[in-house]
């Protein structure tokens, strides 16, 4: 037991190592397959989301949402880095989590909607930042269904999710 746990520890270290490797290797696997429910995820999104947002996709058709213009173009979200709409004004902590890089996986965009602020507190380790978003979701199926309904509108993933 203890030298297969010995090896077990031996083996992770690299792993441990090169932590951007592991998170690229989470992030994949994230990539693969939404939780969420699609059908729940697009009734949740037109009732919590949609006074707000709007999904629009790079040939400019409208997917998701109506005229709200509050908060950036969620298109094409699931796993798109944070704060890349062109058009839209972020705070200042969305604007350093693009920068450092943080993706919306599944992960991170459900504890971003549960608690905006938070979650940027969190991700970019700047105990200030605030979220310009001021609006939580409160059941975490929710998140999770919501962020379904956003990856199924995207085409492209859809050929990753079948794989
Ligand atoms: C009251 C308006 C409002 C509502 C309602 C709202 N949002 Fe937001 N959202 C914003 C604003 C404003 C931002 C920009 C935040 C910033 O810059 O700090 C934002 C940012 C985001 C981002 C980051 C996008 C990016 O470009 O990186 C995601 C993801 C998001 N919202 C998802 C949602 C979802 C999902 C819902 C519904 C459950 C929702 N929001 C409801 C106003 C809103």
């Amino acid at each position: 037991m203890i030298r297969a746990s010995l090896i077990a520890s031996a083996l992770a270290t690299p792993i441990l190592l090169t932590g951007v490797t592991a998170l690229q290797a989470e992030e994949q696997a994230e990539m693969i397959a939404p939780t969420g429910d699609v059908e729940a995820g697009e009734t949740a999104f037109n009732r919590q989301c949609v006074a707000c947002h709007v999904v629009v996709n790079d040939e400019g058709e409208k997917l998701a949402g109506r005229n709200g213009r509050t908060g950036p173009n969620l298109f094409p979200v699931p796993y798109r880095t944070a704060a890349q709409d062109e058009d839209f004004r972020y705070g200042k902590g969305m604007e350093l989590a693009g920068a450092q890089g943080v993706t919306w996986t599944e992960a991170h965009f459900t504890a971003y909607v549960q608690d905006p602020t938070g979650f940027l507190r969190d991700v970019t380790e700047d105990g200030s930042a605030r979220s310009k978003m001021s609006f939580k979701v409160r059941k975490p199926e929710d998140a999770a269904d919501i962020f379904a309904y956003l990856a199924s509108l995207n085409p492209a993933l859809e050929e990753t999710a079948e794989k």
